[in-house]
């Protein structure tokens, strides 16, 4: 973090480094936003069916298409999200204050200000430090073990393989940062819902905790069938998921 009192040298040309590193930062930090909503759209597929949740996870391995699962597909993609993070992380690492005298000049600028926003960016840089430890366990259980992902095989992770703590709090850590940075790149880029500013900034802010709430409670809702069918199917655990209908076909 720049200090404010950093002399600026006159006559000397910005250079454009700083804007085009924001601009990698925002388009980043879209993309895995975006990535979060299809992801808890599939993962949640488990509310549906198990057989709907064992569907989708073979669609990512190629099954309908080749005929039978190619699960290094899973890992290079998992691999490519898991850069796209290091690089967003990276990049915010920027913006965190580097000492104690911006530690105290930032406390005392927030309880000055006592701005709803400035709460937020600080949630953001809270949630993004714990992502920052947090993310990188899952991403390498999904990335090392792509065939164990299916209804069985993830309720056992998260029930007998204690996933299930990591999952919670990754969870509100990812929404959180998720959609407050999605909030602070429409305001930023002036994406607002209205022409009058104030009731843009009003409804942009409602639009940020109702999706908040949505994919909070939709989170909430998968892990506790994760959790039931965990503790359901603990005693075969590491048995995977066969639907009855390729069972009946195999007959
Ligand atoms: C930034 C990256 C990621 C974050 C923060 C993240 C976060 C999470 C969270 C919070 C859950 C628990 C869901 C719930 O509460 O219902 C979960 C589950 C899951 N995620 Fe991710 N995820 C990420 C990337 C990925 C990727 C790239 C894959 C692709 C394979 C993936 C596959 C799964 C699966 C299959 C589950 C179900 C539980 C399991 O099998 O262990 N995730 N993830």
């Amino acid at each position: 973090m720049r200090s404010a009192t950093t002399p600026v040298v006159s006559g000397q040309r910005a250079s454009s480094w700083p804007a085009a590193l924001d601009l990698i930062q925002s388009l980043s930090g879209l993309a895995l936003g975006l990535f979060m909503w299809f992801h808890m759209g599939f993962v949640s597929s488990i509310l549906i069916s198990e057989d709907l949740f064992w569907i989708v996870a073979r669609m990512f391995e190629g099954y309908f298409v080749f005929g039978k699962p190619y699960y290094w597909i899973v890992s290079i993609f998992v691999a490519v999200i898991a850069m796209l993070l290091g690089l967003h992380a990276l990049l915010a690492l920027r913006k965190f204050p580097a000492d104690w005298a911006q530690y105290r000049s930032m406390g005392k600028h927030t309880s000055r200000l006592r701005h709803g926003d400035t709460w937020l960016w600080l949630i953001q840089v809270a949630t993004g430090f714990a992502l920052f430890f947090l993310a990188p366990v899952h991403l390498y259980t999904m990335m090392s073990h792509p065939e164990l992902i299916g209804p069985y095989e993830s309720a056992d992770r998260v029930w007998t393989g204690n996933f299930w703590p990591l999952y919670l709090i990754l969870l509100f850590a990812v929404e959180l940062h998720g959609t407050i940075g999605l909030y602070r790149l429409a305001l930023k880029w002036g994406w607002l819902p209205s022409a009058a500013t104030e009731a843009g900034r009003r409804r942009l802010m409602q639009a940020k905790w109702l999706l908040t709430a949505f994919f909070l409670i939709l989170g909430l809702a998968s892990l506790a069938a994760y959790i039931k069918l965990g503790i359901e199917h603990a005693p075969n655990a590491g048995e995977p998921y066969t639907p009855a209908w390729i069972q009946e076909g195999a007959q």
